[in-house]
């Protein structure tokens, strides 16, 4: 049974890389020598950066992302398993009705657009044609979505957002995450890793967004840029690297974001649903915060 699953593993793992590789030759075959014509003098030559990643690189690493990031929570989840508090205690409110409705608009958002967004770039290991000109479609209308999300979840949150000491000392110990004692982790209202996921959604979301509509709209007058000889052609490529890269950092963070909540921290998810936090979590994973709310006769 157990040599079955191996099997079958193996079978899912190789359709999907003989996948990547035939969309490369596709690429390789038929649109390098299109896309090289179009390296004018001028541009900023990105023709040759732009086949060797689209091309040969992006699709692998993709499916590195996709696989590797869920087998490493999952080595994690059997070797330590989730941190479990105590739901005995009192609660804490920590996200209001408004933080609650703006994130559950993003996750919609986000729910549909990385499904979308895998099935264009693996568009010829499913078949092309009308179901991934859908999901094309899907990607764009669940972008505006995400757009009305995006200003205001940067208000709401920003003011905790910045650089802070604990950080730091969260970064060596990796959160706690490493082990189940239950050791006060140096933390404010949100700890680097939140803060990392923040800005890489905030930020790095609206560098997505204008990308995005770069490739969608592709056929766009370039005004200004063109008298600094950025090419449509330059612009278009360097629109799909940056939105692939970044791309991938958002797919390796929502990952970690959704073990965090929905597995790694045992009932982590009801906050964002009731705004409501169990106050051993908040003493122990935001240790700092908890100490200031103390201080302010605020628990
Ligand atoms: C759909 C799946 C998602 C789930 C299950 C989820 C779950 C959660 C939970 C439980 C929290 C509270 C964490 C805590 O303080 O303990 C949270 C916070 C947050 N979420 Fe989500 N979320 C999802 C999608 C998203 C998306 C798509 C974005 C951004 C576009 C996002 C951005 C944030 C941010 C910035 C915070 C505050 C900082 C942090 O906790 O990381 N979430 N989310």
């Amino acid at each position: 049974m157990k040599n079955k699953y191996i099997v079958l593993s193996i079978l899912v793992l190789s359709t999907l890389a003989f996948g990547a590789n035939a969309d490369s030759a596709i690429w390789g075959k038929e649109l390098i020598p299109n896309i090289l014509g179009y390296d004018k003098e001028g541009s900023l030559h990105l023709g040759y950066l732009f086949t060797l990643l689209q091309g040969t690189y992006f699709k692998p690493v993709f499916l590195g992302v996709l696989l590797g990031v869920p087998a490493v929570f999952f080595i994690h989840y059997m070797i330590i398993g989730p941190m479990i508090f105590s739901h005995d205690r009192k609660k804490i409110y920590v996200f209001t009705l408004f933080n609650r409705i703006i994130h559950a608009i993003a996750g919609i958002a986000f729910m549909l657009l990385i499904p979308t967004g895998l099935v264009m770039m693996f568009g010829t290991t499913f078949g092309g044609g009308e179901f991934v000109r859908a999901c094309k479609e899907i990607h764009a209308i669940s972008t505006l979505l995400f757009i009305v999300s995006i200003f205001p979840m940067f208000t709401m949150w920003v003011r905790w957002m910045f650089v802070h000491w604990d950080d730091f000392k969260w970064l060596m110990i990796v959160g706690g995450y490493l082990n189940k004692n239950k050791k006060p982790v140096p933390a404010g209202k949100f700890n680097a890793g939140q803060k990392m996921w923040f800005w890489l959604a905030t930020l790095g979301g609206i560098v997505m967004i204008g990308t995005g509509a770069v490739m969608y709209f592709q056929d766009f007058k370039l005004g200004i840029l063109v008298e600094y000889g950025i090419s449509q052609i330059d612009f278009l490529r360097a629109s799909a690297l940056v939105h692939n890269i970044l791309g991938m950092a958002v797919l390796a963070l929502f990952m970690t974001h959704v073990y965090m909540s929905v597995f790694a921290i045992k009932g982590a998810i009801h906050s964002i649903i009731t705004g409501y936090k169990e106050e051993e979590e908040v003493e122990i994973l935001h240790s700092s915060f908890y100490k200031k709310l103390k201080k302010q006769n605020k628990i």
